[in-house]
């Protein structure tokens, strides 16, 4: 049939919003049933699958434990060996493979692999072995993985718009294949971790957390979408590498890199709605605080780097008053590190204090310090200062090292926010265990070469009395036959649940009340077991447990500020969240 097409014509992303909604309240969301003919649509088709496809459907693929009947119905005999496997088999059989693996990244490269052919498996897998695998999929190993991306990068995971699809990015989003989008995790790959640039490799970040908020959070995975913006990258070594996957420019700034931001932001809108969560991971800090401040009051957006570690710290601080004694407003607070992780911490802490004590956030301020580059932040440095350091300029003489800084300032917490490995060198510690009975070493830098010490470090030189916190993962220590458990403060414990939250709740804007929410919720998961064990967060293990607390806690929150649209609330929130969790195990086929 002869296209009435016009040569260049109007597409369907071009509309604006409120076309995209016909008579009837019902949304058509790709606007295919308003558009008039010399307008472009994309022609999506939706087909059972069956056969040979069905194995190659990742989201439907069972491999071996699909059932004889199944078999017959689905046109399966002789595709797969006569075996009948159920999942629990096909899990321990697959645990026992990766375990045989030497190197993380192999399991790494082994974990992607199966998401790729085996959705629901992968999920089961990461969800009964939690502990096991998040340093897999997550810290450390994700950094080397981000890393090496250009060579392991086999079936893209998410959306890559890079500058070339300037002007077109709404377009970019209407090719993934998955409609119904309520996450996205985003980054632009400047701080991967404590690594630096990595570029449009950074893309193993969104990915991996993306795979955490459905394993831990419960979020479906069709919902989730990873983004990477690739805008260049400063980072030579892959500029001159030939197997780079990213654009091969220095990275945009100031007004283009803004510009295509605005963009995305805008597309992001204009296809998924007031409730979709923009989750900002790994920016560099100059873009980073500014994302946030200019979109929080206009999209549901949220940073994990700046809000979600402040939330992971402030319960670990609450829990940890159990072993150290006295009320938050008690203790001294000094951050090694004052970008995105120390400021956005310090700034919850105040809030914490200020809500409990009645006091000003700026009086609350005055007992927590912070160290950058350049030394202690004082006064006399505030004109130099970038916005998000300035309010931690108190009065004091300038210190320029650690341990300086440490005898002036007498802190009963110390945390490493630096991105710089073995910098609580063994005078400090022993400083911060001279001042007090019990230091709190917060050792907060990821990837592990990046923690500020280790957790055998920490409690060598305290003598065994450190009260020992890392952002990545460190196996337990014996020091004088008694032995230690480090616990690890990452954000992981805190975004799943609190992305849930704002999801359940159907939230369209993120609070600073959320984050104390979601914080409590955290810190009331540890327990009398947990204490005597030194650890000041729950274990892992049970993370589906803690998320649901965190969720309700969040989305209780958002009803109470007036920002949750789905009405009415449901009367036992926990309930809730548990009852909406995506669960991995095997559905019938009909
Ligand atoms: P950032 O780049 O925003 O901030 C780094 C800060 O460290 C800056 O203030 C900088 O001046 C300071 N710094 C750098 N070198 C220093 C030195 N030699 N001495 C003193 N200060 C120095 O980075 P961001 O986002 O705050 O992350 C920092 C680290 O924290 C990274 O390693 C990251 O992986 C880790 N992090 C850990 C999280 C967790 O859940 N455990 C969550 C977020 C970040």
């Amino acid at each position: 049939m002869e296209s009435k097409m016009k040569e260049k014509s109007e597409s369907v992303v071009d509309m604006s919003p409120t076309s995209a909604v016909v008579e009837g309240g019902v949304e058509d969301i790709y606007g295919e049933d308003c558009a008039t003919e010399d307008q472009l649509i994309t022609p999506w088709t939706f087909q059972v699958s069956s056969g040979y496809n069905l194995l190659r459907d990742p989201r439907y693929n069972k491999g071996l434990a699909f059932t004889e009947q199944e078999r017959d119905v689905h046109y399966l005999r002789g595709i797969l060996p006569p075996a009948v496997m159920p999942q629990e088999l096909q899990e321990k059989r697959l645990m026992q493979t990766l375990r045989r693996y030497e190197v993380p990244l192999n399991k790494y490269v082994a974990l992607m692999e199966l998401q790729e052919r085996n959705e629901r498996l992968f999920y089961k897998l990461l969800i009964d072995n939690v502990e096991e695998l998040l340093p897999i999929v997550y810290t450390p190993t994700v950094g080397e993985a981000c890393q090496k991306y250009g060579s392991i990068f086999r079936r893209p995971q998410g959306l890559y718009i890079s500058l070339k699809e300037k002007g077109r990015i709404l377009e970019v989003l209407k090719n993934w294949p998955e409609r119904k989008i309520q996450v996205i995790v985003i980054t632009d790959g400047e701080r991967i971790l404590g690594l630096g640039d990595l570029g449009c490799q950074g893309m193993g970040i969104p990915v991996g957390k993306l795979a955490l908020y459905t394993a831990l959070g419960g979020v479906r995975p069709s919902a989730c979408l990873p983004i990477t913006i690739d805008v260049g990258t400063n980072n030579e070594q892959l500029l001159n590498d030939e197997f780079y996957i990213g654009l091969r420019q220095k990275r945009a700034t100031g007004k283009e890199y803004h510009d295509f931001l605005d963009e995305f932001m805008k597309a992001v809108k204009q296809n998924y709605g007031e409730k979709v969560l923009v989750q900002y991971e790994d920016f560099g800090n100059h873009n980073a605080f500014e994302l946030l401040a200019k979109y929080g009051s206009t999209h549901l957006v949220f940073n994990d780097d700046i809000q979600g570690t402040a939330a992971v710290v402030l319960a670990g601080l609450v829990a940890s008053l159990k072993l150290l004694g006295g009320s938050l407003a008690d203790h001294t607070f000094l951050f090694f590190g004052a970008g995105e992780a120390g400021t956005g911490i310090a700034e919850l802490i105040a809030l914490a204090i200020s809500k409990k004590t009645n006091a000003p956030v700026e009086e609350a301020r005055k007992n927590i310090w912070l160290v950058d580059s350049k030394g202690l932040i004082v006064s006399s440095r505030k004109e130099s200062l970038q916005a998000h350091k300035k309010p931690w300029a108190h009065e004091h003489e300038p210190v320029n090292n650690l341990l300086d800084t440490v005898k002036a300032i007498k802190p009963t917490a110390i945390i490493g926010t630096s991105g710089v490995g073995r910098t609580f060198t063994k005078e400090v510690i022993e400083a911060m265990a001279s001042i007090n009975k019990r230091p709190l070493i917060m050792a907060l830098s990821n990837p592990t070469e990046q923690s500020e010490c280790t957790a055998e470090e920490a409690y060598a030189w305290s003598e065994g009395r450190a009260v020992f916190a890392s952002g990545s993962p460190f196996p337990p220590v014996e020091y004088n036959n008694k032995l230690h458990i480090p616990s690890q403060a990452n954000n992981c414990y805190i975004f799943p649940g609190f992305g849930f939250g704002l999801v359940m709740a159907g939230a369209i804007r993120v609070h600073n009340d959320m984050l104390l929410a979601a914080s409590e919720a955290l810190a009331g998961q540890v327990t009398e077991e947990h204490y005597v064990k030194g650890i000041i967060y729950p274990p892992f293990g049970i993370i589906r447990k803690i998320s649901a607390h965190i969720a309700a806690n969040v989305a209780a929150r958002a009803y109470g500020l007036g920002v949750a649209t789905r009405l009415p609330q449901p009367a036992d929130l926990v309930k809730y969240a548990e009852s909406c969790f995506y669960s991995p195990n095997y559905r019938c086929y009909r």
